[in-house]
């Protein structure tokens, strides 16, 4: 029998759509299981300012197909300080919290891992990031709504594009990963996608645009933040080589954060909390719950965190081979 009786849970770092499922989840499993459940507002913030409430059934009421997150999230300075972090512990002490469902990122993730180390207070973590870009699961909880978003614009930029005969360049969120990027640019028929994993070659990216140009009117260029050079560089190495090219910048930014989660969306978020809560009920701690191929798996912390899933230079050269 397992000795945790109250759990709480968070969501931290980045927003992401798909959170509010799975805070649903988390609360109501642990609600099927007998247990207490607390939410923890602000993300780690919340921990160490004693920002604790009580979660029922009915506090995660019409709330899975909402965006954002009903318990707010931070990415909290405090949290990394040791005193921080005890403050953080005491409050958890006071409230007989015996255990934590942190949903985020790879912030989130080391946040929890030093917090296990000084304190060894069991703790399963959910990846809740647009960005994908842990290991440990094939997908993060909001990926699949925030590429279907840029989807959604590029075409709509595209109508755009197509009318006036334009080029445009449109930057797409990925601080350090160029997911988004690339299967939003497969999915719009982009002439060509830009990603931090990939050394752009511009000589040849630049060179197929001309050849390919009898064959189109519009062509899209989709660059991820992350990449060196971000979408207004690229649009002036493009304009500097081809000065007749009617040129256009656009940065897609927080639009890709927001709004209703997909059905994969919350289908993941569900079926990850329900893991989570009962991971830590059979002893697990330290662990991301994730999906690979279609199966909920767990992965210490310390791999999850970082390991960037490899790009998958078949997706690439489908770019490629699909832009003549
Ligand atoms: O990690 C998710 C993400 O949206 C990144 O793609 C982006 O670089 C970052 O968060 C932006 O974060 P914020 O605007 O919250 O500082």
């Amino acid at each position: 029998m397992s000795k945790i009786k109250n759990i709480a849970v968070l969501t931290s770092g980045g927003d992401s759509p798909g959170m509010n499922a799975g805070i649903r989840a988390v609360v109501r499993t642990g609600i099927y299981h007998g247990l207490n459940v607390f939410g923890v507002r602000r993300g780690y913030n919340g921990l160490v300012n004693g920002e604790i409430v009580s979660m029922d059934a009915k506090s995660v009421a019409n709330i899975i197909q909402r965006g954002g997150t009903i318990l707010k999230t931070a990415r909290s300075e405090e949290f990394m300080t040791k005193e921080g972090r005890q403050q953080a512990f005491d409050n958890i002490q006071k409230l007989g919290i015996d255990a934590l469902v942190v949903i985020g990122g790879d912030g989130t993730f080391t946040g929890a891992s030093k917090f296990i180390e000084e304190f060894d207070v069991p703790i399963i973590g959910m990846p809740g990031t647009i960005d994908n870009d842990l290991a440990g699961t094939d997908f993060t909880i909001g990926y699949d709504t925030a590429i279907n978003t840029v989807v959604d614009a590029v075409d709509k930029i595209r109508d755009t594009a197509e009318s006036h005969d334009r080029l445009f360049v449109i930057e797409v969120m990925g601080r350090d990963s160029g997911l988004i990027a690339l299967r939003s640019g497969i999915s719009t028929g982009a002439e060509a996608v830009l990603i931090p994993e990939i050394e752009v070659d511009y000589t040849a990216i630049l060179d197929r645009l001309d050849k390919t140009r009898k064959n189109k009117a519009s062509r899209i260029i989709i660059v991820a933040e992350g990449d060196d050079e971000g979408g207004l560089v690229v649009a002036d190495k493009i304009k500097e080589r081809y000065p007749n090219y009617d040129v256009r910048v656009s940065i897609l930014g927080h639009i890709q954060r927001g709004g209703k989660p997909t059905c994969m969306d919350r289908v993941l978020a569900s079926r990850l909390g329900v893991a989570a809560v009962e991971g830590l009920l059979e002893g697990r701690r330290g662990e991301m719950a994730g999906l690979i191929c279609g199966q909920v798996q767990f992965t210490p912390f310390s791999k999850a965190i970082k390991h960037i899933h490899e790009i998958n230079t078949n997706l690439t050269r489908i770019v490629e081979i699909l832009s003549l």
